[in-house]
């Protein structure tokens, strides 16, 4: 048995691979070309360009089905604008939380307290007062003029979990803040989400709202393309393979993410 495992692991080690590079496959990988977003980007950038000026930018409400291109484009933008700010030394501050993470923000405390580490106040995970974490996250906050971009991804989940009383809070924190200002991105393939907030939420949550609509199927076939060119080795993907997926996850609801997983 043993000489035949270790000659197993041997040939699979020496057999050619179909694969270029497989981490591009996955999931948490971030293309380095994004496709047919072309307005949506162009629409966030300049809802978050007037933060370069350090004024506050809108807040914004991004929406659309699952494997849209939310999450990348959100961050293709954030990351693009954090490189402008830095060369430049504009001090401006991108904080990305997911709200579908447990631990995180499944409850107000944890989230602000969760914001306050990352503005470098520790905070116990239990014990505080809640008013007493919120002083503490807005004195981090304002400890030096900053602007600040909170991306709440899964926004919908924090809302469930947590209540709305907490982005009520956030939405209104700029009326507490000295020397720092505060926007922020929500993100949800919620398509009913903010209408079921409380209109004085729903309306400083949208001040801007943009819609990711679904790709349809030869755009997903562009992605696929794409993604494919660097994964996989010349002529490993049989032909109409592509083709096949993406008329298939265009037909399910134009989601991306289940495209490239097919
Ligand atoms: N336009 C695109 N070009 C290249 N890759 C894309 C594009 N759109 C989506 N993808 C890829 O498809 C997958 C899903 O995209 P993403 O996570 O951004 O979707 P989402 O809209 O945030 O979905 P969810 O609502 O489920 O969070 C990711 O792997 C992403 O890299
Ligand atoms: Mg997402």
């Amino acid at each position: 048995m043993e000489k035949r495992m270790t000659a197993f692991f041997e040939k699979f080690l020496t057999k050619d691979s179909l694969f270029l590079d497989k981490k591009v496959l996955q999931a948490n990988y971030t293309p380095n070309k994004i496709l047919h977003r072309e307005q949506e980007i162009e629409q966030i950038a300049h809802v978050l360009a007037p933060a370069l000026r350090m004024e506050k930018s809108s807040n914004l409400f991004i929406y659309g089905k699952t494997g849209t291109g939310k999450t990348v484009c959100v961050k293709y933008i954030t990351n693009n604008i954090l490189e402008v700010a830095s060369k430049n030394r504009i001090p401006l501050r991108i904080v990305y939380i997911n709200c579908k993470l447990k631990r995180v923000a499944d409850t107000e405390y944890r989230l602000i307290a969760q914001l306050a580490t990352e503005f470098g106040k520790a905070i116990p995970a239990t014990g505080l007062p809640t008013d007493e974490v919120y002083k503490i996250f807005f004195s981090a906050l304002d400890s030096k003029e900053q602007v600040i971009i909170l991306i709440l991804d899964e926004i919908d989940q924090l809302a469930k979990k947590a209540g709305d009383a907490i982005l009520y809070n956030l939405t209104r924190i700029n009326e507490e803040l000295k020397k720092a200002q505060l926007s922020i991105i929500g993100i949800s393939n919620d398509l009913v989400f903010v209408d079921n907030l409380d209109p004085r939420v729903k309306s400083s949550l949208s001040e801007e709202e943009i819609l990711f609509p679904p790709y349809n199927a030869l755009q997903i076939q562009d992605i696929l393309y794409e993604r494919a060119k660097r994964a996989f080795k010349k002529d490993a993907l049989g032909e109409g393979v592509i083709e096949k997926c993406a008329a298939y996850a265009a037909r399910e609801h134009g989601d991306a993410r289940r495209a490239l997983e097919l």
